[in-house]
């Protein structure tokens, strides 16, 4: 089937996720959904964060998407099963993809979660992960600056980089884990600094490369995946105007990102 897959986040996150499933999938085309009008959604409730879900998932399914994914830990935390049984096509997430790597590599039984404040007090990588194996101790820990400094691109500077995540980890040091799990889909582009951070000795797992790998198991199940290769341009949809959007899209898809501003 040579639709396109829908891939959502609030903002420049998902794009970790996109990136995933170009590098699995080349034959599929990607329509992008970047809610930057309405991020970070980490601080928000979760009636306006599943209000605000579902605007951009109706505006995907309108463009004629075979499947959505929710490239943002937060809105599946608040919103995928509602969006689940309400809509007929399937919506998959990035928490339970990242939850079932995370038991997969934790040696120790100790997994530290970082996320958005949302994600976090939802203890929803907690209930996945202990609904699978109840001795894994789970450790939550929000990092509310790393979106914005993520949107703003500030990323890009190395020493500036280190210190916020030095300011905002320093406690979580000696907690014992051997596993970290990146519950945001904008933290891979903090990675290698996380990984340094905790010199180079625990394992970081991002959950939407997780995530990339359960699109194609769900493209085979449903029979949908792309069957030649005559895919047409991937698009990037965005609800406001953005400074960085398409710079950060270029820098870290490789390739010339013109995104269309969109109202939904
Ligand atoms: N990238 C998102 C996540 O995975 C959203 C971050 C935000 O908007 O606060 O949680």
């Amino acid at each position: 089937m040579n639709n396109a897959i829908g891939v959502f986040d609030s903002g420049v996150g998902g794009l970790t996720v996109a990136r995933e499933i170009m590098r699995q999938l080349p034959n599929e085309t990607i329509y992008y959904f970047g809610d930057v009008k309405n991020c970070p959604y980490g601080d928000k409730k979760k009636d306006e964060i599943i209000i605000n879900t579902e605007k951009a998932i109706k505006y995907l399914i309108n463009q004629g998407v075979k499947m959505i994914i929710l490239a943002c830990n937060t809105a599946t935390a608040a919103a995928l099963e509602y969006l689940q049984e309400k809509y007929d096509l399937p919506i998959i997430g990035v928490v339970q993809p990242g939850a079932r790597r995370a038991i997969q590599a934790t040696e120790n039984n100790k997994v530290l979660v970082l996320g958005t404040k949302f994600t976090t007090t939802s203890e929803v990588y907690d209930i996945e992960i202990q609904n699978i194996n109840s001795d894994i101790v789970v450790y939550d820990k929000a990092c509310p600056s790393f979106v914005p400094f993520i949107e703003s691109e500030g990323y890009l500077n190395k020493e500036e980089a280190d210190d916020i995540i030095k300011e905002t980890l320093n406690d979580t040091i000696d907690l014992g884990m051997d596993t970290v799990v990146l519950g945001c889909t904008h933290y891979p582009m903090l990675k290698k600094n996380i990984e340094e951070f905790y010199g180079n000795q625990i394992k970081v797992i991002s959950s939407g490369r997780e995530a990339a790998r359960e699109v194609s198991t769900v493209l085979g199940y449903s029979k949908l995946h792309q069957s030649k290769v005559n895919k047409t341009e991937h698009k990037f949809f965005i609800s406001a105007k953005s400074e960085n959007f398409d710079n950060i899209a270029s820098k870290w898809l490789k390739q010339n990102i013109k995104s269309e501003i969109v109202e939904v």
